[in-house]
């Protein structure tokens, strides 16, 4: 016969082990989609993928110059990116970029491959390289607000 005093403890571990190794997880999670890292994360990444460090001058120069298309980074970002943006299509404005000015600005692994891949697209006809990108953190990086 069973007894159900002696099975409530096991049925209640049953529930609770799982609801406190997901509490757990939770904490100790890097989250995917907000603030899992940084500026320097972000250049660091760039630069080793490319094998060299990102040069800042000639992230300026990509970022200010259009490239074949109708568009610059600027043309959107503005020039320097450190004030507010206006998206050169739909008006729409856009946080500044340079992180000295957007403390949210390269805080985020998805949202800046998004991004770079969708907005080197528009400007370069094609994804930019590591090496390209690591120029564009670098340039980005040296701006003051
Ligand atoms: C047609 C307009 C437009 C152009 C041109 C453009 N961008 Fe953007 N960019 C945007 C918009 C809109 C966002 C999203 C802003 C937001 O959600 O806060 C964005 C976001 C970004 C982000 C993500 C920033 C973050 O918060 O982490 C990066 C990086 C970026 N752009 C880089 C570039 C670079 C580099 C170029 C040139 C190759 C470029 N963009 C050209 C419109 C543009």
């Amino acid at each position: 016969m069973k007894n159900p005093r002696i099975q409530k403890p096991s049925a209640w571990r049953r529930i609770a082990a799982p609801i406190a190794w997901l509490i757990v997880g939770a904490g100790l999670a890097p989250a995917t989609h907000a603030a899992d890292t940084s500026p320097a994360q972000q250049l660091e990444r760039f630069s080793v993928q490319a094998g060299a460090p990102g040069q800042p001058e000639r992230g300026r120069v990509l970022f200010t110059t259009r490239q074949g298309g109708e568009w610059s980074c600027a043309s959107c970002h503005g020039n320097p990116p450190t004030a507010p943006g206006k998206h050169a299509g739909t008006g729409k404005a856009i946080e500044p970029l340079a992180p000295a000015a957007n403390p949210k600005a390269f805080t985020d692994t998805a949202k800046v491959d998004k991004w770079l891949r969708r907005n080197c697209n528009d400007v370069l006809k094609r994804e930019c390289s590591a090496g390209e990108k690591a120029d564009l953190l670098a340039y980005l990086q040296t701006l003051a607000r």
